[in-house]
């Protein structure tokens, strides 16, 4: 008989008295010890677990998205390129995630959900300021978060910012491509309005990208970026329509009406619809 394997024969780290180790360097004792069920349903620590792990990629896609728009703004395209690619395909990490999701019936998710109260991603900061960063801005928006004045205070400081669109728009003016003034100096606050003078600016970059290459590979980051999120949002509606049908939301609002609402949003309309005037 031969012994057991011992790693430790190969140099394996195995005594942590005073060391950092995996678990000090993650916190996961934090992370691991935050999933507090409210009732005694199985399926409530699906829910809770996938929502979590939503938050900590948004974290990564908010981390990602800001230095995307700072590396733009000082014009250095290509590291906010590679960002930008990367926050794609955190999106497309959380359109899978939906799958585990769906394996809820609405049963399961009954047997918990009075024990949610009134809350909602709805009520998710981290995805509102993803909505602001990108450029779908109401201040509406802000409201939920008044009893919460850090977090509202961030949120409004991002109302006050150029979008990451914004900035796109004004490298594309930089580039010899006039954008309107209207445009470049718009209300923050709010969200942009497709306009003609921006449409025929990115159209002239699209019937000649090997003039406009850093410009056309923005464009097609920023499209490639909007094509993943706006499958999140359909993947959501259509989980929420299988679980709970047409009910209104533990936020408050009519539901699926209110998430089909969403589906509309278009966060950078020039580039989508420049391609019908090709
Ligand atoms: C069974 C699972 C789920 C159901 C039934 C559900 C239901 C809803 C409903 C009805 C809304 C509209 C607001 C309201 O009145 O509550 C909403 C919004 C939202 N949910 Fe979910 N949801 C589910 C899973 C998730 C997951 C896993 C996430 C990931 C973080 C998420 C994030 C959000 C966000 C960010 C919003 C706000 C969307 C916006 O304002 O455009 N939801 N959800």
């Amino acid at each position: 008989m031969t012994d057991p394997y011992d790693p430790a024969r190969e140099g394996a780290q195995m005594a942590f008295d005073g060391r950092m180790s995996y678990g000090d360097y993650l916190r996961l004792d934090a992370i691991l010890g935050a999933q507090h069920r409210l009732s005694d349903a199985h399926d409530e620590m699906l829910f809770i677990i996938q929502h979590q792990t939503s938050e900590l990629w948004m974290r990564l896609a908010l981390h990602e998205l800001g230095a995307a728009r700072e590396e733009l703004t000082v014009g250095r395209v290509r590291p906010a390129f590679k960002m930008l690619a990367r926050v794609a395909r955190i999106f497309e990490q959380l359109n899978s995630a939906w799958d585990v999701l769906r394996t809820m019936t609405p049963a399961d998710y009954t047997r918990f959900r009075d024990a949610l109260g009134q809350s909602s991603g709805f009520q998710s900061h981290q995805y509102r300021q993803i909505e602001f960063l990108l450029g779908n801005r109401n201040a509406a928006m802000l409201r939920p978060h008044a009893h919460r004045p850090e977090i509202h205070a961030a949120l409004e400081a991002e109302l006050a910012r150029p979008s990451l669109y914004d900035v796109a728009l004004r490298l594309l003016h930089d580039a010899g491509h006039r954008v309107p003034d209207h445009v470049l100096h718009r209300d923050l606050a709010r969200p942009h309005v497709a306009d003609p003078g921006v449409m025929a600016a990115w159209t002239a970059v699209y019937r000649a990208p090997e003039a406009n290459w850093e410009l056309y590979e923005l464009a097609e980051k920023l499209v490639d970026l909007e094509d993943y999120f706006r499958r999140w949002r359909f993947n959501h509606v259509t989980t929420v329509e299988r679980v709970i049908g047409f009910k209104r939301g533990t936020g408050g609002t009519g539901g699926v009406s209110y998430l089909k609402r969403m589906l509309e949003v278009e966060l950078f309309p020039e580039l989508w619809h420049l391609r019908t005037a090709l």
